[in-house]
């Protein structure tokens, strides 16, 4: 099976009720406990790649590696621009081959955002490329400035009949709303809580996929883990799974996790170099932690409802 779109991952996600994990990766040891865990659960993947992921990384070896995940898997996959910062990048990745772009115009103001998003989008489209646009800003802790309830002074929520025009205007594939999420371990203070009212409205409005960013729930186990074999992560607190599922049934499309695959690779990598002081063989740590990147997936696919799903696209 060649690579799909994230355009089409996400539409048949959107008719059947449920939300695809759009997992970062880096390296390989998380590619491959990503596409272990959607083997053995049968779902879809989105692999998404940031700009410091391709500059780690090197750009053919991260292209070469989700092209291995496809080689290795009987797997609909799509290879995703995550933040795209310009155009000239989505461009770049497009001609590498990704099959979806990023374009994260959120700190532009709304016409400059629609501007350099239509630009990406005429530039994909004709090429079978999926753009995903972004709308709000997701920043710092989210409810900072009070009991549970005030957002950060820097986020701005996304407006829903804003979204409803971008949208309409750009022609992108898919929409990044904020709402309440944000990227990191560290996403609030007080009682987390999404503004599921808000996500109601702009589903209404708007016809496409949505996408959460910064939806991590930083889970504690790993969190533990870490901390206990010489971490100091303290303070963390991600977004509740609950308030994941009630988005994706509120209508979200695409949920992005890079910090709970941080935290189980980096868990899995203390635990056994504590374990095993003398050791220094990459295998013998790597693969314990590579264990931990599949059982996270795991539980994201099950919470998100795409197990099974790689049937539909057969
Ligand atoms: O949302 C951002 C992702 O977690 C990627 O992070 O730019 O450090 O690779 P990065
Ligand atoms: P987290 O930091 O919550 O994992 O968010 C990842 C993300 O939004 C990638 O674009
Ligand atoms: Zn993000």
């Amino acid at each position: 099976m060649p690579f799909v779109t994230n355009k089409e991952l996400l539409n048949k996600a959107m008719e059947h009720g449920y939300a695809m994990g759009a997992f970062n990766i880096n390296n390989m040891e998380l590619i491959q406990g990503i596409v272990e865990a959607a083997k053995e659960l049968d779902a879809p993947l989105i692999l998404q790649v940031s700009k410091g992921a391709r500059a780690y990384a090197g750009r053919t070896y991260i292209m070469k590696l989700a092209e291995a995940a496809l080689a290795d898997s009987n797997l609909p996959i799509a290879v995703h621009l995550d933040h795209g910062p310009d155009f000239e990048l989505c461009k770049a990745v497009i001609d590498d081959g990704f099959t979806s772009v990023m374009i994260d115009g959120s700190h532009f103001d709304f016409k400059e955002n629609m501007a350099v998003t239509k630009k990406v989008v005429d530039y994909a489209h004709p090429k079978g490329v999926a753009v995903e646009g972004e709308l709000g800003k997701l920043m710092g802790m989210q409810f900072d400035e009070g009991e549970g309830g005030a957002v950060s002074k820097d986020a701005v929520y996304t407006d829903p009949d804003e979204a409803k025009e971008f949208a309409e205007k750009t022609k992108c594939d898919a929409l990044a709303v904020a709402i309440g999420t944000s990227h990191g371990a560290y996403k609030f203070k007080a009682t987390p809580k999404l503004d599921i009212a808000r996500l109601k409205v702009i589903r209404e409005k708007v016809k496409i996929p949505l996408v959460l960013h910064g939806a991590s729930s930083v889970l504690q186990d790993y969190v533990r883990i870490c901390n206990d074999n010489g971490a100091e992560i303290h303070g963390s607190q991600g977004v509740p799974e609950d308030q994941i599922k009630k988005a994706v049934k509120a209508g979200v499309q695409k949920v992005n996790i890079d910090t709970d695959l941080r935290l189980a690779l980096t868990a899995g990598i203390r635990r056994s170099l504590k374990e095993d002081p003398k050791n220094f063989d990459p295998r013998n740590y790597l693969g314990p932690a590579r264990d931990l990147v599949k059982e996270v997936v795991m539980r994201k696919i099950k919470l998100l409802g795409c197990d099974g799903k790689a049937d539909l696209f057969r």
